[in-house]
């Protein structure tokens, strides 16, 4: 039986508050499935600082994180800091939805972003049990934090959110990822490619609408999105942008170079 959950946002802050990443893609899934098919109101309900998570992976600085590569050993190391990733996108997506109710925005902003939350859960289910199958699990490796920093610095203002997370962070994913899965074929490990092909392919819609939206508040605040966007990366991002850049994806998604341009 369905329980019942008064608005989108209290149930998005069911999810973030939720640690066990089971618990987490389970919910995740259903809150998805009532947003489409029941009529759930918005509604308000503040996001929590930093969203819940199990005891386990033990989080450390970038530099102690153990080495990935697509031979045998860095295979899982790499997995298991992409699973990281993808169950901080859930987080990220539910936090979008649940922080940014204020902010006058038409409903299908909410919708691009459940869609967003329910395919980080499959992209993390994916792993988690390509990491079983392994005779691992999420959790025995440590992971780092950077992600959530991200999140928290621009926790108030939507526009720096967007330029950071799924313009910047997620947009680095897209032009490293053909490369990875080129080296895991020639490595032989078709499973793992076929698995991030599918990530690929989903992450460009996610920049695609990180860039729909950021276009739209630029054109509410009558900004020039590439301009912003450079004045927001400077101030917000604590990273350089290294190239090489996938122009090619970007561009599908919106993002064109005129972005990049120092
Ligand atoms: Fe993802
Ligand atoms: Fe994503």
């Amino acid at each position: 039986m369905t329980k019942y959950l008064p608005t989108l946002a209290a149930a998005a802050v069911d999810v973030l508050t939720s640690a066990d990443p089971h618990q987490k893609v389970s919910k995740t899934y259903e809150l998805a499935g009532n947003w489409r098919e029941s009529d759930l109101a918005l509604g308000q309900c503040r996001p929590p600082d930093r969203p819940s998570r199990p005891l386990l992976p033990r989080l450390c600085a970038p530099r102690e994180m153990p080495k990935r590569s697509t031979g045998p050993k860095g295979r899982i190391a790499l997995v298991h800091a992409l699973a990281h990733i993808e169950l901080n996108a859930i987080d990220l997506a539910w936090d979008i939805v649940a922080r940014f109710t204020s902010e006058d925005l038409p409903p299908t902003f909410y919708d691009n972003w459940v869609t967003i939350a329910e395919e980080e859960a499959k992209h993390f289910e994916a792993l988690q049990k390509l990491l079983v199958s392994w005779s691992t699990n999420y959790g025995d490796l440590p992971a780092h934090d950077g992600l959530w920093e991200a999140a928290n610095a621009t926790k108030d203002f939507l526009l720096a959110r967007l330029a950071l997370i799924p313009m910047t962070l997620e947009a680095r994913g897209i032009d490293t990822t053909p490369t990875l899965v080129k080296r895991l074929r020639q490595a032989g490990d078709h499973q793992t490619a076929n698995i991030l092909d599918i990530i690929y392919e989903d992450e460009i819609g996610h920049l695609s609408i990180g860039v729909k939206w950021f276009k739209y508040l630029c054109k509410r605040y009558e900004k020039t999105p590439e301009t912003e966007y450079r004045y927001l990366i400077n101030r917000y991002f604590k990273g350089i942008l290294k190239p090489p850049f996938n122009t090619e994806a970007r561009a599908k998604a919106g993002m064109t170079l005129h972005y990049l341009r120092p």
